[in-house]
């Protein structure tokens, strides 16, 4: 393990703290440690378009919406190749929330949700996405 010393600004050093203390780390170590993967992560993601990535797509949708669950079944089936999984929940009359597992190329992972997420009717629509790369 490398150890290195890092100066902030004292606004700065104080966000942080007060960063810490919501998320709940237990020392300034573990939260730096996340806060360069979740980075190195998004970097990878963006300039290696060849790597490969498990995503998980959340959203909400209206499902009174005209045609929506049709098209969104359409798209799933389009892709099956990389939908791995949906877990589908009913929130409210109107509305459910759908959670997604992909895992495929990256770029094509991004397509997808963007797809998705870019439906009229598609709320909330949020994508997490993992590097498949050994760290
Ligand atoms: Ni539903």
């Amino acid at each position: 393990m490398e150890r290195f010393t890092v100066s902030l600004e004292d606004e700065l050093a104080e966000e942080f703290e007060s960063f810490i203390a919501r998320k709940g780390y237990k020392n300034r170590s573990e939260a730096i440690r996340d806060l360069i993967r979740g980075k190195l992560n998004q970097e990878r993601v963006e300039t290696e378009p060849d790597s490969e990535s498990v995503g998980c797509l959340s959203y909400v949708y209206d499902h009174h919406e005209r045609d929506l669950a049709r098209r969104l079944t359409d798209q799933h089936h389009g892709h099956h190749d990389i939908s791995l999984s949906t877990l589908h929940v009913h929130l409210n009359h109107d509305r459910c929330l759908e959670s997604v597992v992909l895992k495929g190329k990256t770029p094509d992972i991004q397509a997808f949700a963007d797809g998705v997420i870019s439906q009229p009717g598609v709320l909330h629509g949020r994508l997490f996405m993992v590097p498949m790369k050994e760290e």
